[in-house]
């Protein structure tokens, strides 16, 4: 007789706060997986019980699950490659996709490659490995939101960021001058989790891809071979 005593457990889930959040909510409830948080809540269960959800600020999510905390995260391409750690990527989903880019005020144009150039950024490896990539010395100042804000007021000439509508831009009388990559979203699972619960992962997994809302996946592991 095996026993199987992460079974029992539900699967942990870190899911970003803010406008992907509600994207990943609707984007559950149409494959048949409910969930909601009560007020000021920062942890739910989904109706089916398979899945333990936490609700996490987006630049935090990938040390949660890179600590096992959550075994499974739902995160964008800026936050995991800024981070430099490793998962497992199960999936690509196709809402929420951005693009990294690199902005400033209209008809400013491409930065020389002489002098060095200052770039306000939430995304320090992304516009390091951009402007060396085009020989551009640069100093990055790092920033935590409203980027945009940094060209208007004289803090840098150049800022890398997501755009998404480009509203933020063009309200601001920016515009983008390169994109650097396309961003989307995934499901990525810390590494040890995934080997130990794999069979559950991979039916939720295919959950996911199905066309119609799932019918709950079995929450056993049992007839690992
Ligand atoms: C993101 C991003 C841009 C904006 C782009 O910021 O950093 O500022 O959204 O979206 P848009 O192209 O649709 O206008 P966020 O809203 O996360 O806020 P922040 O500036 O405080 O980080």
């Amino acid at each position: 007789m095996s026993l199987n005593l992460e079974s029992a457990a539900p699967l942990t889930m870190a899911l970003p706060k803010g406008r992907l959040f509600e994207q990943v909510q609707e984007y559950f409830a149409e494959k048949g997986f409910h969930f909601k948080f009560e007020k000021r809540r920062l942890v739910a269960h989904d109706e089916s019980g398979l899945l333990k959800i936490f609700l996490v600020k987006n630049a935090d999510l990938p040390t949660y699950v890179n600590h096992g905390i959550a075994g499974l995260g739902i995160s964008g391409e800026d936050v995991l490659y800024e981070t430099g750690l490793r998962f497992f990527q199960l999936m690509q989903f196709d809402f929420g996709s951005t693009e990294m880019c690199l902005a400033a005020r209209e008809g400013y144009g491409k930065p020389n490659t002489i002098r060095t150039v200052s770039v306000a950024t939430k995304f320090p490896r992304f516009a390091r490995d951009y402007f060396y990539s085009q020989g551009v010395p640069i100093q990055i100042i790092k920033l935590n939101g409203s980027v945009e804000l940094a060209p208007i007021l004289g803090l840098a000439p150049y800022i890398v960021d997501l755009v998404e509508t480009g509203n933020t831009l063009r309200a601001n009388n920016l515009e983008v001058v390169d994109t650097l990559k396309k961003i989307n979203v995934h499901l990525i699972a810390n590494p040890s989790y995934y080997k130990l619960n794999y069979r559950r992962i991979n039916r939720f997994v295919a959950a996911l891809h199905s066309e119609t809302a799932n019918t709950v996946p079995d929450s056993s592991e049992s007839g690992r071979k």
